[in-house]
């Protein structure tokens, strides 16, 4: 069976990961990466760390606006597909990618296995949620990380090849949870254990927002203590056109976007974790450190469970309070076992 597995931005890298891994132990697999994320630190580390093959294709589309980013990628997708005549055309979450890449394919009707599928924040405004309903709705094959994600499939009537399998994502924690810990970045950083938080922001709705990036801001001011932000590109740049100097904000230091292994180890070491990513809010729960999420809706519903994660939005004040609220979670294991990627290439072969 020849898959073609579409991949553009930084948590599609760590996804295919386990992935990845499971497929070539039967199957051929063409990657095709889009160039969406290009950084060597948002893209090449990757690849090295988690071991994923190099890239068949690399379609070197780089930043744009969403109609230009989506239809480059669209159209050398389109080309790979026709050459390579695939059995499936494989999708990971909501990103442009991942549309460009479900759109070409469906047009070719060759049929796509969308993972990470049913997501939903019910929220039309972020580009992600388009992407996602969309790729769903032309999907053959849905894996669904969660039951309230094959709930969401439900309801629009997408029932044929709904699964709940787990999230591929914490079969990555599993895997690599030990290499991480050999990471020397909590050291290099001069961070204690438990002593500092882990800061991640890049979600539009905030970036774009000058009003909602300043109360983030100013929240970050006063946490009082260390505070770690390894800083996205789109913000590191918004930040800087908008003359915003992060250096004014005592304890903080920011650093550019690290690696996944030493991106675990600080998240299972910080005291709490405060971000607007959808892969991050996860892997807090997975390494049960509590998180505080920057947002105003979460696809991730069930890591709200006895305040695990606080949906804060961008209010300073609801920022401040749950940092101080006190976390009782148990962590129910509601992400499948950590096998969740074999489990998707037995039934994709079984088929
Ligand atoms: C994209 C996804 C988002 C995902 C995120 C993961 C869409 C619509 N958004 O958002 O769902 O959560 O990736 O990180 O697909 N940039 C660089 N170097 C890079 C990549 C980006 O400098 O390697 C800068 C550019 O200024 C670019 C901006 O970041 O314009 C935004 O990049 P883009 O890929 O369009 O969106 P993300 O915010 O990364
Ligand atoms: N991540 C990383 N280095 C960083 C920031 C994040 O390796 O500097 C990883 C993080 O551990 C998670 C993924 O990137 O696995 C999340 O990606 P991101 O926050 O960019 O996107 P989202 O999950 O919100 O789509």
């Amino acid at each position: 069976m020849k898959i073609v597995t579409i991949l553009g931005a930084r948590p599609q890298f760590i996804k295919a990961g386990p992935v990845s891994r499971e497929i070539r132990k039967q199957h051929t697999e063409i990657i095709v990466h889009t160039g969406q994320h290009y950084d060597a630190n948002m893209s090449d580390i990757f690849f090295e760390e988690l071991n994923i093959p190099k890239p068949d294709y690399h379609l070197n589309v780089g930043s744009g606006s969403h109609g230009v980013q989506t239809a480059n990628m669209l159209t050398s997708i389109e080309e790979i597909i026709l050459k390579e005549e695939p059995d499936y055309v494989l999708v990971y979450g909501d990103t442009n990618s991942t549309l460009a890449g479900a759109l070409a394919a469906s047009k070719l009707h060759i049929p796509i296995v969308h993972i990470e599928a049913g997501l939903r924040s019910f929220n039309k405004k972020m580009p992600e949620e388009v992407n996602r309903i969309l790729t769903d709705h032309v999907s053959e094959f849905l894996f669904c990380p969660t039951d309230t994600a094959v709930q969401n499939l439900e309801k629009e009537n997408i029932t044929k090849n709904v699964f709940n399998v787990g999230d591929v994502m914490y079969d990555a924690v599993m895997y690599n949870q030990d290499i991480a810990d050999k990471s020397t970045l909590m050291n290099d950083l001069g961070l204690t254990e438990k002593e500092f938080y882990l800061i991640t922001v890049h979600r539009a709705e905030n970036t774009e927002d000058p009003e909602r990036m300043n109360n983030i801001l100013d929240a970050f001011s006063k946490v009082e203590g260390t505070k770690v932000w390894p800083i996205h590109p789109r913000t590191k740049n918004k930040l800087k056109s908008s003359g915003i100097d992060l250096d004014a904000i005592p304890g903080l230091k920011v650093i550019e976007p690290i690696g996944y292994l030493d991106m675990l180890s600080l998240e299972k070491n910080a005291k709490k974790i405060l971000t607007d990513s959808g892969g991050v809010q996860k892997e807090a729960y997975f390494v049960k450190t509590p998180c505080v999420t920057l947002r105003d809706e979460t696809e991730w519903v069930e890591t709200l469970h006895q305040d695990a994660n606080i949906l804060v939005g961008a209010d300073t004040e609801k920022i401040l309070e749950a940092v101080q609220a006190p976390c009782h979670s148990d962590y129910p294991p509601i992400f499948g076992d950590g096998n969740t990627s074999e489990k998707i290439v037995k039934m994709i072969s079984d088929k």
